[in-house]
C-alpha cells in the first residue's frame, strides 16, 4: 500500500454559511472561518474541506454557482480568501474546494448565452432537447421533486436539470466545456489550493438515449439514476481530467459518488487507474430509508450497519482508499442519528466517533459533530431554509396530501437543516454565530452545546477527539492496519480489529444504551496490551478476554502478539 499525506490527514468540512459570522450579516463568512483557524489548529485537523464559496444566487446554498472564480458577496471577497488561505497554510493546515461542476446556476453566464438562440456559441454546454408532444423529452424526476427539464420559451426546447431548475446540467459530451472546466480548475490550484472535493461528480456522464426511467412506488415520475449515474464515459472524463489536471499537482481528490458499488468506486479510486484518490458513497446513509426514500423509515439493525462498514472496508482494501464519514451538509447529526442525544449523549458521540476513526480510510468530521451537535427539530416548515426539504414537504403535504406531522417529523430526523443550523461557539444570543439575525435559527440547546464550554471541560467530546485525531497521527497502524470485523452477529456491539505487522488495535464499542458483554475471540492471541483511548474511566489491567461494556462505551486496546 502506497504511503500519502492524505492517507494520514483528518479533513475537516465547513460549510461557511453557517460557521462563523464575522460582519453581522446573519450569515457565515470567510472572514469568520480565518477568526477561527486556531481552534481548527488546537482541534488537529490537518486539511479544511470547504463547501462552495464561489458566486451564486443561492438557490441550493452555493450548489449553483453563477461564477467559478468569484466568491458569493456574502462570503466576502477573493482578499479575504487568498487571506484564509495564506493563514490556513501558516497554520500548516490545507485547503480543499468544493467543485460543482455536473450543473452551473442558470444565472451563470454560459447559461444566459446558451438560452439565447439554437445558434448561441454557447447553446451546446447544457443539454437541450425538444418536447413529445408537448411534453417533456423524457420522464426524469429531478433530485428536488418535478420534472428534470425546465421548458424554456425563448427556443421552445427543454434543457436538463437533475436539481432544481436553476441547476441547469452542463453538456461533458463537449470538449470545450471539459476544457473550459480544466482550465477553472487550474487556476485555483495555481493559486495553491490542495484538492477537490467534487460534487455529484459521476453523474456527469448521461446515457446519450436518454430512455425513460422506471416510475418507482411513491413516485410520478421516473428515476434517472440508471441512466445518468457512473454513465457511459465517466472513467474516460475522469481520465482526461486526470492527465490534463490532476496529475501535475500535488492534491487530494474526493468524488462525491452516490449509488456506487464496490467495483465502480475501485474504478474511480485504484491507485493504478489514475482516476480519484478518494470517493464518498452512500451506502449507509441509506440505511433506513423506506419505500419513500428518506422521507419515511424502514427499521434497520446494528449487524446493517456492521454489513455495510464491512463491506467497503474489505472493498477497497487492496490498492483502493475510503473516506469516512458520518456526516456532512445533507444528512442529520450522527450522535442523534446513531446514537443518545439525550442520557447518553455524551458517550455516544464519543463511541461513534471512535467506532469510525479507528477504521482504514481518511476520515472527515464535519463542523460541529467534534463537540456533539445534534438534530434541530424546528416546529415549523416556516423555519426550514433548504430547498429539497421545503420542495419535499410541498409535495408530500400539499399534493400528495401526507399527515404534515408525519412529514415534519421524517423532515426533523433525516432534512439536511440539521446539519445547516449555525455553529455554537459559546452561550451568548445566538451561540456566538452572529451579532445579527442568522439565516437559520440556532439549534436552541446551543446554552449546553458549545465549544466554550467544550474547550474548557478536560473530559469534553471536543477534546476526545482531538485525542484520536491525536492517536492516528502517531500510530501507523490506525491509518495503514488491516480492518477484520470480529462479533460479526452481535446487535449490541461493533467490535473489529486492524492488524499491522506484530501489532493489533482491538476497537469496541456499545451500541446499545445498556450492559452488553463482550468475550474476546478465542482466535485472537496476544501477550502485552494497552489501552489507548476509552471513552469511561476504567483501569488498564482488565482482563480483556470478557468485559462488561457500560452503555455506548467503547474502548481501543493495542495488543502486541
Ligand atoms: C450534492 C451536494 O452535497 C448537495 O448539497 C447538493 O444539493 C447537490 N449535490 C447538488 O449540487
Amino acid at each position: 500500500m502506497n504511503k500519502t499525506w492524505w492517507k494520514e490527514s483528518v479533513i475537516y468540512q465547513i460549510y461557511p454559511r453557517s460557521f462563523k459570522d464575522s460582519n453581522g450579516d446573519g450569515i457565515g463568512d470567510l472572514k469568520g472561518i480565518t477568526q477561527k483557524l486556531d481552534y481548527l489548529k488546537e482541534l488537529g485537523i490537518n486539511v479544511i474541506w470547504l463547501s462552495p464559496i464561489y458566486k451564486s444566487p443561492n438557490d441550493d446554498n452555493g450548489y449553483d454557482i453563477s461564477n467559478y472564480q468569484d466568491i458569493m458577496t456574502e462570503f466576502g471577497t477573493m482578499e479575504d480568501f487568498d487571506q484564509l488561505l495564506q493563514k490556513a497554510h501558516d497554520c500548516g493546515i490545507k485547503i480543499i474546494m468544493d467543485l460543482v461542476v455536473n450543473h452551473t446556476s442558470n444565472e451563470h453566464h454560459w447559461f444566459k448565452e446558451s438560452r439565447k438562440s439554437k445558434d448561441n456559441k454557447y447553446r451546446d454546454y447544457y443539454i437541450w432537447k425538444s418536447g413529445v408532444n408537448l411534453q417533456p423529452p423524457n420522464n426524469w424526476e429531478s433530485s428536488f421533486n418535478g420534472s428534470a427539464w425546465e421548458y424554456d420559451e425563448s427556443t421552445n426546447m427543454y434543457f436538463l436539470h437533475l436539481f432544481s431548475k436553476k441547476q441547469p446540467d452542463l453538456n461533458w459530451e463537449n470538449d470545450t466545456v471539459r476544457n473550459e472546466i480544466y482550465k477553472m480548475m487550474k487556476w485555483w490550484l495555481n493559486k495553491g489550493i490542495d484538492g477537490f472535493r467534487m460534487d455529484v461528480i459521476n453523474l456527469i456522464s448521461k446515457d446519450q438515449m436518454y430512455p425513460d426511467g422506471e416510475i418507482r412506488k411513491g413516485h410520478s415520475l421516473g428515476n434517472f439514476a440508471p441512466y445518468s449515474f457512473n454513465g457511459p464515459r465517466i472513467n474516460e472524463f475522469l481520465k482526461e481530467m486526470n492527465k490534463e489536471v490532476l496529475s501535475k499537482y500535488d492534491i487530494v481528490t474526493v468524488g462525491e459518488t452516490p449509488k456506487v458499488n464496490i467495483q465502480e468506486a475501485m474504478n474511480y479510486v485504484d491507485e493504478k487507474r489514475n482516476e480519484l484518490n478518494m470517493v464518498f458513497q452512500f451506502e449507509l446513509m441509506g440505511l433506513g430509508n423506506g419505500n419513500h426514500g428518506k422521507w419515511s423509515n424502514a427499521p434497520f439493525k446494528l449487524t446493517d450497519i456492521k454489513k455495510i462498514m464491512t463491506k467497503w472496508q474489505k472493498g477497497l482494501e487492496d490498492g483502493g482508499w475510503n473516506s469516512l464519514f458520518w456526516n456532512n451538509h445533507d444528512q442529520p447529526r450522527v450522535v442523534s442519528r446513531f446514537g443518545n442525544d439525550k442520557e447518553y449523549w455524551e458517550q455516544s458521540a464519543k463511541m461513534l466517533a471512535t467506532c469510525l476513526h479507528m477504521m482504514q480510510g481518511t476520515p472527515f468530521i464535519y463542523q460541529g459533530e467534534e463537540i456533539g451537535m445534534t438534530n434541530v427539530a424546528f416546529k415549523s416548515i416556516e423555519d426550514y431554509r433548504d430547498i429539497e426539504t421545503i420542495n419535499a414537504y410541498k409535495e408530500q403535504v400539499n399534493i400528495k396530501e401526507k399527515n404534515p406531522l408525519e412529514m415534519m417529523a421524517a423532515i426533523n430526523a433525516r432534512g439536511r437543516d440539521n446539519a445547516r443550523t449555525p455553529v455554537q461557539w459559546d452561550e451568548s444570543e445566538n451561540a456566538g454565530f452572529t451579532t445579527g439575525k442568522p439565516w437559520i435559527k440556532v439549534n436552541p440547546n446551543y446554552k449546553q452545546i458549545n465549544v466554550k464550554s467544550q474547550l474548557e471541560e478536560p473530559n469534553s467530546i471536543f477534546n476526545y477527539y482531538k485525542q484520536l485525531i491525536d492517536i492516528r497521527s502517531k500510530n501507523q497502524i490506525v491509518v495503514y492496519g488491516i480492518y477484520n470485523l470480529i462479533l460479526e452477529d452481535n446487535e449490541e456491539l461493533y467490535a473489529y480489529t486492524r492488524t499491522l505487522g506484530e501489532e493489533k488495535l482491538l476497537i469496541i464499542c456499545n451500541f446499545v444504551d445498556r450492559i452488553s458483554k463482550f468475550n474476546l475471540p478465542q482466535s485472537i492471541k496476544y501477550s502485552s496490551q494497552k489501552l489507548i483511548i476509552g471513552n469511561y474511566k476504567i483501569s488498564n489491567g482488565v482482563n480483556i478476554k470478557s468485559i462488561e461494556m457500560k452503555p455506548y462505551e467503547a474502548r481501543v486496546y493495542l495488543l502486541k502478539c
